[in-house]
């Protein structure tokens, strides 16, 4: 058993309940598999890639990293490469790695944002250790991230990780922005996380073309990665309001008492303006100050909005949008492991 098939174990129970209702979607270990050795590889190379000279540096990124975590932009971007190229391609392998390397650093930064307790099942950084530990060792990931970028000596790939690297950044500056505003709307939001997590997925889908020479399959893998992206976020944050904590691995709940305008949220308060005027004002308020010491009446109030039916339905257009882009790529095992993971992901919602 691999470091994370520990954990992926709760995902797996989260992704295959949900698939037990969908016959025809696999598992994601199911998934995983299609590209298993490549895929072992890589998660080596996530510890290995680790080699700060300060212990301090080590013990942190290695806490955050040995929780495990599904690893599924890397996945991405080993489908995409086999399926431009299917022979085992250590650059692929890399570029991955490189890929889980800055989600967990936006991970680690996330979580100092957010002032969450718990991540992938185990105690934050922030928690274990503290905040300013926290920010210094997640710019450190990010700073090796791209150190490692260099050995590839290829300008495109610099280029498309710089710039989607600042669009992360932007993004979470953007929902700091909006954080307290119950006037957010749906613009408003899909720009957050068309930064702060969409980005990420469209690195993963385009770096594995820059590398296979596959450059006129961008566009489609920029819209693969950009709808895969806002639905899996748009499914995050249904969860939050309707998940389960064990099985996630991290605290539920949050958006709301964190004042954080979510789809969820914001399409509760327009629904809630004209049907619940006592149930609007509520909710604008806990958004607006943060404050929920009415936390489940507030959190059934969203749920009794039909906001999260809404969210569902954005949820799955957002993944036709990613199943439409792929119809133009190479049609084989690869592609079809792609499409199953985005059938996997809004199923969670079933
Ligand atoms: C969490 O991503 C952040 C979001 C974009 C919602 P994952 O759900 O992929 O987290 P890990 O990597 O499996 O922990
Ligand atoms: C996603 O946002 C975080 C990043 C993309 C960095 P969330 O705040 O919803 O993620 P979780 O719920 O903490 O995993
Ligand atoms: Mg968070
Ligand atoms: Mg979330």
């Amino acid at each position: 058993m691999t470091r994370t098939s520990l954990s992926n174990d709760s995902f797996n129970d989260s992704f295959n309940e949900s698939a037990s209702l969908l016959l025809s979607t696999p598992s994601y270990s199911d998934i995983q598999s299609i590209v298993a050795d490549d895929f072992e590889i890589m998660d080596k190379q996530v510890f290995g890639s680790l080699n700060s000279k300060v212990q301090l540096v080590m013990s942190v990124s290695q806490h955050v990293i040995n929780a495990g975590g599904k690893r599924m932009r890397p996945l991405i971007t080993l489908l995409c490469a086999r399926m431009f190229h299917d022979a085992p391609s250590q650059q692929a392998m890399h570029l991955a790695a490189i890929t889980e390397m800055l989600h967990t650093a936006t991970l680690v930064h996330d979580d100092v944002i957010d002032e969450s307790g718990q991540r992938r099942g185990k105690p934050t950084a922030n928690a274990t250790w503290d905040n300013a530990t926290a920010v210094l060792v997640g710019d450190y990931l990010i700073a090796r991230a791209f150190n490692l970028l260099v050995s590839f000596q290829s300008l495109p790939l610099l280029q498309l990780f710089s710039d989607g690297t600042c669009d992360i950044a932007e993004g979470e500056v953007l929902q700091l922005q909006h954080q307290h505003n119950p006037a957010a709307t749906e613009d408003d939001y899909l720009r957050i996380i068309d930064g702060k997590t969409s980005r990420l997925f469209m690195m993963a889908t385009q770096g594995a073309a820059i590398l296979q020479d596959q450059t006129q399959h961008l566009q489609a893998l920029a819209d693969f990665g950009q709808h895969f992206g806002n639905a899996f976020q748009i499914v995050d944050d249904v969860l939050d309001y309707s998940g389960d904590s064990e099985v996630m691995g991290k605290n539920l709940g949050d958006d709301l008492a964190e004042g954080k305008p979510t789809l969820p949220t914001i399409k509760a308060l327009e629904l809630l303006k004209d049907t619940d005027q006592n149930g609007y004002e509520q909710l604008r308020i806990a958004v607006q100050t943060g404050k929920t010491p009415n936390a489940e009446q507030l959190i059934e109030l969203v749920r009794g909005s039909g906001s999260l039916d809404y969210c569902k339905l954005r949820a799955l257009e957002e993944t036709k949008l990613a199943q439409q882009a792929l119809t133009t790529l190479p049609d084989n095992r690869y592609r079809q492991g792609l499409y199953q993971l985005t059938e996997l992901a809004s199923a969670r919602l079933s």
